[in-house]
């Protein structure tokens, strides 16, 4: 048996058609694009590339886009007051500081810095908490893209054993949270958890974020299974000639292909929900102010 192959470069294409065509509509009611503030400190290279790429997508749905870019020894004292200049500026409906931010800037701080009605990754604790406690706030956007892939696998998750791999603010915890207000019953399993492959087993619906090159075996993973990979990991590629490198995820796709109902490549997979999911989020909350 094979597993259905999730295509998640084409569902963030029609997720961001749809979202076009709704800034269309909104442009035309209130004069008004939405618009995207993105701020960069340091020059990070994978940060540059997941800035430009943001950027670009943002002004294809019709979007505004504000990049800042900040040197690496900009103190936190700068950033903050940088991030404030954007809260009270009407213009910008949504900030988002790139993470990971220079070691000696507090991330939290920035973090917490940020308007959370501005927040479109939905990492402030105000969002945070809005999430875990049922309330209406910004859904972080891997998360909410994975969910997305989820549900339209399987409609009801109501009673399904979901295992969430990972236990990062970014992508476990909110994970987990979305998939127990779909009534799944969840275990966040993480580096400590004892006996891994067993907890992975168990699941019907299995999301991965550990960072960790194919540790997720195949013969881990319940026969019939959605496995959504969220790992983008950059591997050794000596095959493609010398120094060169690819993308795989944290599940060993060529054996997990054999077992799992669907699954999510990587790359190709998740990736190309998150800023689809970003771009949902700017818009969302433009939405709602007009
Ligand atoms: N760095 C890697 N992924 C993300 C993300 O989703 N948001 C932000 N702000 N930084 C990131």
């Amino acid at each position: 048996m094979s597993a259905r192959i999730i295509d998640g470069k084409a569902f963030a294409e029609s997720l961001r058609a749809k979202i076009s065509s709704r800034v269309a509509s909104l442009v035309a009611r209130t004069g008004r694009a939405p618009g995207l503030a993105v701020v960069l400190v340091g020059d990070d290279p994978a940060s540059q590339i997941y800035v430009r790429s943001k950027a670009k997508q943002t002004v294809e749905v019709g979007m505004r886009s504000t990049e800042v870019r900040l040197p690496a020894e900009t103190n936190q004292q700068d950033l903050l007051a940088v991030i404030e200049v954007m809260n009270a500026d009407d213009g910008i409906d949504g900030i988002l500081v790139q993470l990971p931010l220079p070691e000696h800037i507090d991330e939290a701080a920035a973090l917490a810095a940020i308007s959370p009605e501005k927040d479109v990754d939905g990492f402030h604790v105000v969002n945070a908490g809005l999430l875990a406690t049922g309330g209406k706030g910004v859904v972080p956007c891997t998360p909410s893209g994975a969910m997305m892939l989820i549900e339209d696998e399987q409609r009801d998750l109501s009673g399904l054993e979901a295992v969430v791999v990972g236990r990062s603010n970014l992508v476990g915890k909110p994970m987990a949270q979305l998939l127990l207000k779909a009534n799944c019953t969840v275990t966040v399993a993480h580096s400590r958890s004892r006996e891994l492959p067993g907890l992975c087993r168990r699941a019907d619906i299995l999301v991965t974020a550990v960072g960790c090159p194919e540790m997720i075996r195949g013969d881990w993973i319940k026969p019939g299974a959605i496995a959504i990979d969220v790992g983008i990991n950059r591997v050794p590629a000596p095959e493609r000639g010398e120094g060169k490198t690819r993308l795989v995820g944290d599940i060993a796709f060529s054996e997990a292909v054999q077992v799992a109902g669907s699954i999510t490549p990587v790359p190709g997979g998740v990736g190309p929900m998150t800023i689809a999911c970003l771009l949902h989020n700017v818009l969302r909350i433009a939405e709602s102010k007009a």
